[in-house]
């Protein structure tokens, strides 16, 4: 059987190691496809595997119709936004990911993201703390959970609203679960956005939400741009001057926002959240495991279509 590691964002060398390493040991050929600049790499390292390891990957239709044996498509990491999940049933392939396994990476950079923006982007003046500071986690998921925990501590008074999880799942942490997300933006000056990108969540933080956050807002994106509404962002940052952004995940109006808001504005060069050796180690182990459970014994935990 053969295997693919498709990423375009390689994982960890080590990372690599891991992965080859439990597929080899059942007796699977591995295929490394990394760094890819165009889909017809992609297109072409797929026809003949049954298996595939992906990251932020986008595997649509088309790729689904070039890997006629593909049985399993496993994005390690938690986010799948990026897999045709219609189109992977149409062909009979499972699709999973990895929940929890890159989540104390992703926290670890909201934390970083937050301390950036408290000391003016270390240009060297005057900052604030985070100790007393109300954080609003938007979403309490994996990562979420991990954000809290963190942030306790550096003192923060932390606040949470997620319409899914349960209040007590949250209040037993030591975080106080709102009923709203309009209710979490009016009582937090720092808010950290822990959102999936799905059809309800796109552009949905707009400009009335975020103009509800208290003065000096602080707006903290390590999910996914597509939950931005980014015309709507531009419109709130020109009207108010206390209003910084920090995202991971670059917005295609990001020429724009760093001339206009050259210091309230920072977006890193490449998502990185999830960019480190033991995320990629976790993660990348995670989704060979599941594959080789998933191939040998129909194991399909995890499966997300
Ligand atoms: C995720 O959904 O797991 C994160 O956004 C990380 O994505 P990446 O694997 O592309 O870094």
């Amino acid at each position: 059987m053969k295997v693919l590691i498709a990423t375009e964002k390689p994982f960890a060398a080590e990372a690599v190691t891991g992965i080859k390493n439990v597929f080899e040991k059942s007796g699977m050929e591995v295929l490394l496809l990394e760094k890819y600049t165009s889909k017809n790499e992609l297109l072409d390292a797929v026809k003949e595997v049954q298996a595939i390891i992906i990251r932020s990957d986008i595997i649509d239709a088309e790729v689904f119709s070039a890997a006629k044996e593909l049985r399993i498509v496993v994005r390690a990491g938690a986010g799948y936004d990026n897999v045709d999940l219609e189109a992977a049933t149409k062909h009979n392939v499972v699709v999973m990911n990895t929940p929890g396994q890159n989540s104390n990476a992703v926290a670890e950079l909201a934390l970083g993201l937050m301390v950036y923006a408290a000391r003016n982007m270390y240009d060297g003046t005057s900052g604030t703390e985070l100790k007393g500071k109300k954080l609003g986690i938007h979403a309490y998921g994996n990562v979420g959970r991990n954000v809290a925990r963190i942030a306790k501590g550096f003192g923060m008074d932390i606040y949470a609203y997620d319409a899914f999880t349960p209040v007590e799942a949250i209040e037993k942490d030591g975080v106080k679960a709102l009923n709203s997300a309009e209710e979490l933006y009016e009582t937090c000056q720092y808010i950290s956005l822990h959102i999936p990108a799905t059809e309800e969540t796109k552009k949905s933080i707009n400009f009335n939400l975020l103009n509800k956050m208290p003065r000096k807002a602080v707006l903290i994106n390590t999910a996914r741009k597509e939950v931005i509404h980014e015309e709507e962002l531009v419109k709130l940052m020109e009207e108010r001057q206390d209003f910084k952004y920090l995202t991971d995940i670059m917005p295609k109006n990001d020429a724009e926002m760093k001339e206009k808001f050259a210091k309230r504005y920072f977006s890193t060069p490449k998502k990185m959240g999830a960019q480190t050796a033991e995320a990629n180690n976790n993660a990348g182990i995670a989704a060979a495991n599941q594959i080789v459970d998933f191939l040998i014994n129909g194991n399909t935990k995890f499966k997300v279509n």
